[in-house]
């Protein structure tokens, strides 16, 4: 690391300054900007408190922009070798110098790069929007596939790898150890720009949770690319994974920041902005990265709670505007929060009994019956929070969040684990 990092030679130190920076800038800039947030209708209603204060919301904007600030400042830095002629030995000292520099910039690093930041802007933007008007589900869910497009590109002319290895143990049975997927990769991506921003903007609703996975998500994957960057397998490895602390780091930074205002009690809510923007970073960072599969293993949390709520999402039982748990003012903890069924009318559709008995059988949710007529009166939500609530009891609102934390890490270093440690002996070189 000390070499990586010799005489200013890398820019990652500078980026580590930024990323620290970037930390103190939305500390400040947050509590400042409160209540401007607040006279312009951003604000909404703690739903878990006795008293139901209004507070700011969409501070995941002021994130988002001193993250778009410290990358911008960063490009002189990244190509500071090219800029300044004496810290690169190859260039000659006369007047041809801007000649050479020219020829020797690496257009493709700064095509990635801005690549990158063009397709978070964008899902940012959506985000700021969705938070202002409050954007239906299927108008803004496949956005973020329109806004990867330019990754996309750059992907395919840097990179072009489209096929998967085969785990040794198959490979006698299918005669090959490479499965060429084609475009259907390009989709993969895409979907997983789709799945990263929306998947975190549903485990929501409890004080500190959405900053909370991203931060947990966000070190995990910094800890993923430290694996590459410290014992590199050859140059591409090297580049791709820097790249993606470049991009991983400051978003450290900003969600550390507004998770101090963000924790419960809360003093700020994140916004959909906030959701949307931290999980299109990480998104374009595993399509980058070149690690899209791996960063699935680390969003196991948020792939358990989309399946899971699969059933609300769909419309096979109802989907009330908000699963978010419930407080109970006697004991000050929070509790699961129910889809009533309602009783005047006739009786429950099949497809919302057969998907109640199938999820209570798996134990997945609590069913509430009627004791005389045996009718479902009410369902606990179809979240991972009020599954840990219903398996764990009613907790304090941070201590949930803890726990959400908590299932975050082990899936991370279970994650690191097989990729690190059990993918080599599955797929051999
Ligand atoms: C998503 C969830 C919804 C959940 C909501 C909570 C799905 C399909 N949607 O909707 O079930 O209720 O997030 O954010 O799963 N709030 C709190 N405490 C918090 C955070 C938020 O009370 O710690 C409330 C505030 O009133 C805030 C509102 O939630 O104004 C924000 O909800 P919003 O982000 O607009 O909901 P969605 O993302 O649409
Ligand atoms: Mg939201």
């Amino acid at each position: 690391l000390a070499l990586l990092m010799n005489q200013g030679q890398s820019p990652l130190l500078s980026n580590v300054g930024l990323s620290v920076l970037a930390y103190k800038a939305t500390a400040m800039f947050i509590p400042r900007v409160g209540p401007s947030f607040i006279k312009r209708g951003f604000s909404g209603k703690d739903m878990n408190k006795v008293e139901k204060y209004v507070i700011p919301e969409t501070m995941g904007a002021v994130s988002a922009l001193v993250y778009f600030m410290c990358m911008i400042i960063f490009i002189p830095v990244l190509f500071y070798k090219y800029l300044v002629p004496n810290h690169n030995p190859n260039l000659p000292s006369d007047g041809s110098v801007a000649e050479v520099a020219k020829s020797q910039f690496p257009h493709d690093l700064l095509g990635a790069y801005l690549s990158a930041l063009l397709s978070i802007l964008s899902v940012s933007l959506l985000g700021i929007l969705d938070d202002l008007f409050d954007i239906r589900w299927r108008h803004k869910f496949f956005l973020p596939a329109i806004a990867a497009i330019p990754l996309l590109v750059v992907y395919y002319v840097d990179y072009g790898v489209t096929y998967v290895s085969v785990p040794s143990i198959v490979r006698p049975f299918l005669k090959r150890s490479l499965i060429n997927l084609g475009f259907l990769y390009y989709f993969y991506m895409a979907a997983v720009a789709i799945f990263c921003p929306n998947s975190i903007n549903i485990i929501a609703g409890v004080n500190g949770v959405e900053a909370g996975q991203s931060l947990v998500l966000a070190l995990v994957i910094a800890c993923n690319d430290l694996f590459y960057v410290l014992s590199p397998k050859n140059k591409d490895a090297l580049r791709a994974h820097l790249l993606s602390l470049y991009l991983v780091l400051p978003l450290i930074g900003v969600t550390a920041g507004l998770l101090k205002y963000n924790w419960w009690p809360s003093r700020v809510f994140v916004g959909d902005t906030f959701c949307y923007f931290a999980g299109m970073v990480m998104a374009v960072v595993g399509i980058l990265g070149h690690f899209s599969k791996t960063l699935m293993l680390f969003f196991i949390p948020q792939i358990f709670n989309f399946a899971l709520s699969v059933p609300q999402l769909f419309g096979l039982v109802e989907c009330p505007r908000h699963r978010l748990p419930k407080l109970n003012v006697k004991t000050g903890l929070l509790e699961n929060s129910y889809t009533e069924f309602s009783l005047n009318e006739h009786p429950l559709p099949k497809k919302t009994l057969l998907t109640i008995s199938i999820f209570e059988k798996l134990r997945l949710i609590r069913v509430e019956y009627d004791p005389s007529t045996g009718r479902p009166l009410r369902c606990t939500n179809f979240t991972i929070i009020n599954f840990v609530l219903y398996h764990l009891g009613p907790m304090r609102e941070d201590h949930l969040t803890i726990c959400i934390m908590g299932l975050q890490l082990l899936t991370g270093i279970f994650g690191l684990i097989i990729r690190h440690f059990v993918a080599p002996l599955v797929y051999p070189e």
